[in-house]
């Protein structure tokens, strides 16, 4: 199979080291890839939503599968670019349909789906520039905190949560007024919900599923969860308190509603789901869906995947992926992300990167890094991620840390706590 991955982040890089592994891949191309993708297939300078140049690329190269590693492609709709083509309609595309993306792209579809489905979530009423003063009134009899969220896509910065109800209903009026854009012209009000999240991922081919591990994710910037948000800081997979009985619970009253919801809607789904959750005293109630894989989740997901990931694919492909088997590596995994200071706020690019072949015990997933000759470049906020396994947690993420200590660039960051809440071990 000639394979055409698109995106640049350490999902990437976690996703082109195992499509690398497959006994049915003959070619793997990344578009645009970083400095590790490239050790696993062959860079190409495109970037995941040039439409025209990735048609002209897939026919040139006589791909089968394109592979869409971030969201914002897919809500744009590259498969159905896809399958609007003749030529490219045979190409299997792994990731959602323009319709079913907005379960990511608009919270307010995302809602509205989970209610019609009895699916739990937060209490919500949804308001526009019309309804301004609706949303103040539902504001007003709501208890702090507040939450709210942009209906788009607004890279990961869309969601306020504050405790003051006049700034509550001030940032509303913001939002409505163009604060983020298009994407806040809808805004979702929320119920907060106090519990512990975790990331659920599964993939489907539209008539059935296979669960993935699960994983839990730090994005915040400061140890402790404090400080900014960031695209997240490190993960753990499997989640300890994700147990049989919490993901008994997962899957019938979220996995399956939503799976056998988008069926029943005719709403096709060929691609990963991702359900980020928060348990309240036990029970799952989703915070959010993404039409992709999670990042940093997917560099501890993936690793635990045992089973050829073609196969997988080629399953959701051809709606044979019920046949298909799906095994996991039982060690656990951990990653610990190295960025660059000052991140999430400005940070400076183009450091060098050192010591990246003395790390034995972990893999190393680039995640934000460039070619520049022989050596490797920091290109991103989020620079690397550090992986590991270990028969607990406790030890991958002891080897991650280890594995850091040989890493080297000016001004490096990481977070020293990364399972804090999930594990007991000396920090
Ligand atoms: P989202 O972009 O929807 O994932 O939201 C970003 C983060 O805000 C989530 O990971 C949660 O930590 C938090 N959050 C979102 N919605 C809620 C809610 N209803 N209750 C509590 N926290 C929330
Ligand atoms: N780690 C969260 C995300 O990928 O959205």
């Amino acid at each position: 199979m000639r394979v055409l991955l698109l995106g640049s982040g350490g999902r990437e890089h976690a996703l082109a080291w195992k499509i690398a592994q497959s006994s049915i891949l003959e070619a793997l191309f990344i578009a645009p890839g970083n400095a590790g993708t490239r050790n696993h297939g062959q860079n190409v300078a495109i970037q995941p939503t040039d439409f025209p140049a990735i048609e002209k690329f897939v026919l040139s190269e006589k791909i089968d599968m394109v592979v869409v590693g971030p969201e914002d492609p897919l809500v744009l709709g590259i498969h159905d670019y896809f399958l609007a083509n003749e030529a490219l309609s045979k190409v299997g595309v792994i990731g959602p349909q323009k319709e079913a993306a907005q379960l990511e792209g608009s919270k307010d579809y995302a809602k509205e789906f989970m209610a019609r489905h009895n699916i739990p979530t937060a209490k919500y009423g949804t308001f526009t520039k019309d309804t301004l003063a609706e949303g103040h009134a539902f504001l007003s009899k709501m208890k702090a905190p507040y939450v709210l969220k942009a209906d788009g896509l607004a890279a990961g910065k869309g969601v306020l949560i504050l405790d003051d109800l006049k700034e509550a209903q001030a940032e509303l009026t913001n939002m409505l007024k163009g604060k983020f854009g298009a994407a806040s012209s809808k805004v979702v009000v929320e119920q907060f919900l106090k519990g512990i999240e975790c990331s659920v991922f599964v993939i489907t081919d539209g008539d059935s599923y296979k669960l993935l591990p699960e994983a839990k994710d730090y994005k915040r910037i400061g140890e402790g969860d404090s400080g900014l948000n960031t695209g997240g800081m490190g993960a753990v997979s499997p989640v300890p308190f994700a147990d049989a009985g919490f993901m008994d619970k997962v899957k019938n009253q979220i996995i399956i509603p939503t799976v056998k919801g988008l069926k029943s809607e005719n709403i096709p789904y060929k691609g990963f789901i991702f359900f980020g959750l928060i348990s309240v005293k036990g029970e799952p109630y989703v915070i959010e869906y993404n039409c992709r894989m999670g990042d940093p989740e997917t560099e501890v997901v993936i690793p635990r995947l045992k089973s050829d990931i073609l196969d997988l694919f080629e399953g959701v492909q051809s709606n044979t992926l019920s046949e298909r088997d799906v095994q996991f590596d039982d060690r656990c995994a951990a990653t610990v992300m190295m960025v660059s200071g000052g991140y999430p706020n400005d940070y400076e690019k183009g450091k060098q990167i050192y010591g990246l072949n003395a790390v034995a015990d972990s893999m190393v997933f680039h995640a934000g890094t460039k070619a520049d000759g022989p050596a490797v470049i920091s290109a991103g906020g989020r620079v690397l991620a550090v992986t590991s396994y270990g028969k607990n947690l406790e030890t991958a993420l002891d080897k991650s840390y280890a594995s850091i200590n040989n890493i080297e660039f000016e001004k490096s960051n990481y977070r020293k706590d990364i399972g804090f809440d999930v594990v007991d071990r000396e920090i």
